[in-house]
């Protein structure tokens, strides 16, 4: 979703506010912009498309300032266009505004702008509202954090906003509801920005900012004012990851990097929480054997690839812990009336942290007296503030739209907690649940094992890429990382991909089978092999090309299948954490042979800011 940042201080603004957003590029954004103050006068560069077109419109311009602001769009209001690209200016053209986030109630804002002040407005935007609002406030206050404060009074919505004004060349403006915004601390330097990655470069400190807070930011002073526009103390936040974190070293995207970053995010979200004895101590969770006994039920919302690691937690969860686990995608959990109560544990899965649905339905789940727990990556996001319990995936920076060793490590929390609440209650023995821990910390040598054969699955794509649609189908554990198979295909490769429960084929999909189609078909439950040969019999006896993923030996299900890739022995509970790696792969490679933009696909955002 749209990325800011924002600098002032003494160096070269433009230059710093580029690189920032070139580092935000990975949230998805349709065109960009540039605000600076040059010789007293506000100067204001946008163009639709990438960064790259921004530059060429700047050309050799040094645009000399100590202060800028920058943004990437992604539509909401309005087409993908150079007018509509922020920033957005006031009337007189002094104030300059940047925006992540939807004005709810701006039809009824520009109306009041037309009618009462004259106000014409340029753009299709409902940001622009906000640099209009601001505008005529400011005639009257002449000050700028005045004028931001009594804007936002008039304001319903969802923003994170940085105003300038070209009457105080010194600061920047920034309020936020509900849309990522932190302020990154330098030495006469100041910045604010969407995310972490943007301002790596140049600083560690950082404040997050909270709802509701306005932030006055100069070269040599920050200062954080609350609802109340009270003045009130941050404790500073130090980013403990560099900014090689979030380069792709010598990879060709950052999603091949993340995927051969498993194993790592996998042992380190296992092994730095079991102690000597191998207990799971869950840091930052107080999750007693009361409290467990006392919850009645489970309800796991997220949306996307956080979702599908939900549909995995249920499984195990319920197996392991015996305590019945709803699963929901977020955007439809906040507009029902969910069975949700004190006795229910609410558990929010979310890598960013910042999916505005996602934190909806965490905050009516609390509404309703919830409990709340959230597993997530990005550490000191919304969904792990507003949480009661946090249980962080170690997983490092994911940039890549596409996640995957997000997914991979949320599975791997869901593993863990169903294990501790297995342990606790009593519902494992102490024997299994030891078997158990053993059996995934050999998950990440396993995978790195898996990687020598990766050249199988980029020849595969070779033969496969130009398919129009492909299925996923799968039964158990394996339906649900079907799911997320299908996901990934259709994210980054733009296929028509769909995947079902195999036992649901002849219900009605199964009418779709034709000569050729390509079906890939998860047989890795043990139990549920048979059930699976059937199934591929059925979809072979109506011409479909089946590229099966067993287990290494099961001869049986090549003999029915076109073509096979094999994944390491594991106990059927955790196969999802290893049986997803080819599909991840091979999503990859046929993206990478159709010339897709992997790391940036089309329409998507990696933070979902907006419903
Ligand atoms: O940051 P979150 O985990 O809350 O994001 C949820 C989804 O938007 C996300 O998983 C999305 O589906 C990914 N692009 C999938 O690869």
């Amino acid at each position: 979703m749209c990325g800011i940042v924002g600098y002032v201080g003494k160096d070269n603004a433009k230059d710093i506010v580029i690189d920032g957003l070139k580092k935000l590029e990975y949230r998805g954004y349709d065109s960009a912009g540039i605000a600076i103050i040059r010789n007293g006068k506000l100067e204001v560069k946008k163009h639709v498309g990438g960064i790259a077109n921004l530059e060429n419109l700047i050309g050799e311009d040094p645009m000399t300032s100590n202060i800028a602001i920058g943004h990437t769009r992604w539509a909401t209001h309005g087409v993908p266009s150079d007018d509509n690209a922020h920033p957005h200016t006031s009337q007189d053209g002094k104030i300059a505004i940047v925006h992540n986030g939807i004005i709810e109630n701006y039809v009824e804002l520009k109306h009041q702008l037309e009618e009462k002040h004259g106000v014409i407005f340029r753009t299709e935007t409902d940001s622009e509202v906000i640099a209009q609002l601001i505008g005529v406030i400011y005639k009257e206050k002449k000050d700028l954090l005045q004028s931001v404060f009594d804007a936002v009074d008039k304001m319903r919505g969802t923003y994170a906003i940085v105003a300038m004004s070209q009457d105080e060349p010194d600061r920047m403006v920034a309020v936020r509801k509900d849309a990522p915004l932190i302020v990154g601390l330098g030495k006469e330097n100041n910045f604010v920005a969407s995310d972490i990655p943007a301002l790596l470069k140049y600083v560690k400190e950082i404040y997050l900012i909270e709802n509701n807070e306005t932030v006055l930011v100069k070269a040599d002073e920050v200062k954080i004012f609350n609802e109340d526009r009270k003045e009130i103390k941050r404790e500073v936040f130090h980013v403990t990851w560099d900014v090689d974190a979030a380069e792709k070293e010598g990879y060709e995207h950052f999603m091949l990097k993340e995927i051969y970053e498993q194993p790592k995010g996998l042992s380190e979200t296992l092994n730095r929480r079991l102690t000597k004895d191998g207990k799971i101590r869950l840091e930052g969770i107080s999750l007693t054997k009361e409290d467990i006994d006392n919850i009645n039920k489970i309800y796991i919302v997220a949306c996307g690839t956080a979702y599908h690691a939900g549909l995995v937690g249920k499984y195990i969860i319920e197996k392991l812990a015996k305590i019945p686990v709803e699963v929901d995608v977020a955007s439809e959990f906040r507009y029902r009336d969910p069975l949700v109560d004190e006795k229910t544990l609410f558990i929010a899965i979310s890598q960013s942290g910042e999916t505005l649905d996602t934190l909806a339905a965490l905050r009516e789940a609390k509404k309703r007296g919830a409990r709340v727990l959230s597993v997530v990556n990005v550490v000191g996001s919304s969904v792990a503030r507003e949480s009661d319990d946090v249980f962080y995936t170690w997983a490092g920076p994911e940039i890549a739209v596409a996640s995957t060793k997000a997914y991979t490590t949320q599975l791997m929390c869901m593993y863990m907690l169903a294990l501790y609440m297995g342990l606790e209650t009593g519902t494992l023995t102490r024997e299994y649940y030891d078997n158990f821990i053993k059996d995934l910390q050999e998950v990440p040598g396993k995978l790195k094992t898996f990687f020598r054969n990766v050249s199988q699955i980029e020849e595969l794509s070779k033969s496969l890429y130009n398919r129009e649609q492909v299925f996923f189908i799968g039964r158990g554990l394996d339906s649900a990382v079907s799911y997320e198979g299908s996901l990934k295909l259709k994210e980054i490769s733009y296929i028509n991909s769909f995947a079902i429960a195999a036992g649901e084929l002849k219900h009605g999909t199964i009418a779709l089978m034709e000569p050729g189609t390509l079906v890939i078909a998860l047989a890795c439950q043990d139990f549920l092999y048979e059930k699976m040969v059937s199934n591929i019999q059925e979809i072979k006896a109506r011409g479909a090309y089946v590229l099966a993923i067993a287990k290494e030996g099961n001869d049986a299900i090549a003999k029915q299948s076109d073509t096979m890739i094999y994944i390491p022995e594991c106990r059927d509970e955790i196969v999802p954490l290893i049986s997803v790696v080819p599909l991840q792969l091979f999503a990859y490679y046929v993206a990478r042979e159709r010339g897709c933009n992997i790391d940036k696909p089309k329409n998507l955002a990696k933070s979902v800011t907006v419903e």
